[in-house]
């Protein structure tokens, strides 16, 4: 797990500073749908939100739940996955997923961000941050090309260059305006899409 979080770049600074964008603060309620190992459930526990953490793995929870000890504070762990975490306390003001959503084929992402707006509060804040597609799909071979001879580091520092090519061959990322699509009819209106290079982005929607 600890090389897990190397190969994400886990890093509490920037979890951090998305809670602050976000406005998690004392009292805020935020699930944080496929958690991995933790950071930013803890970060946000830190500043006394009710953070939710969940995830389909038991060995990420387990690390997650290490990682809140070592941090002395009090999170909630799901071992659920994005269609079928129920969340049965009060609706939430902030869901967060990062890096997890194109595990899912389409019309699954499509139920996921059914279920994540039915956690939030009418005004409440849904994060996506994903491998999310922003070229032109005329222009899809010869991007992909280059974020796969670009990103790959060598074994042992990161995600390889193996690991990028079967990410696009085998996981399901789409494009930006396929999202946009899903997160409207999901109940969402969408405040902000950023992205950050042509294979990465975010959407900062708001539950109408
Ligand atoms: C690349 S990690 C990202 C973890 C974390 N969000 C982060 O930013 O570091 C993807 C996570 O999705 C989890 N996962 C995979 N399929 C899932 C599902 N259907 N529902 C919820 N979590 C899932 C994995 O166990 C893993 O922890």
């Amino acid at each position: 797990m600890a090389a897990y979080d190397r190969n994400q770049g886990t890093d509490p600074d920037a979890d951090d500073a998305l809670l602050d964008r976000l406005g998690v603060d004392t009292g805020i309620r935020l699930v944080d749908l496929a958690c991995g190992t933790g950071s930013l459930v803890v970060q946000a526990a830190r500043r006394g939100a009710e953070a939710h953490g969940v995830d389909v793995s038991t060995e990420m929870l387990a690390f997650a739940q290490a990682r809140a000890k070592r941090a002395d504070v009090g999170a909630h762990w799901h071992r659920a996955g994005f269609l079928d975490y129920a969340h049965r306390a009060e609706p939430v003001d902030v869901v967060t997923t990062k890096s997890a959503l194109h595990q899912l084929p389409d019309f699954w992402k499509q139920q996921a961000l059914l279920n994540a707006a039915g956690m939030l509060r009418p005004g409440g804040t849904f994060y996506l941050w994903d491998v999310i597609f922003s070229f032109e799909p005329a222009d899809a071979a010869e991007q992909l090309q280059q974020w796969i001879d670009t990103a790959g580091r060598p074994e042992g520092q990161g995600f390889t260059r193996t690991d990028f090519e079967a990410h696009v061959r085998e996981e399901f990322s789409t494009y930006a305006w396929v999202l946009e699509g899903m997160l409207e009819r999901a109940g969402f209106d969408i405040v902000s899409r950023t992205s950050r290079t042509p294979t990465h982005g975010e959407f900062l929607c708001r539950r109408r």
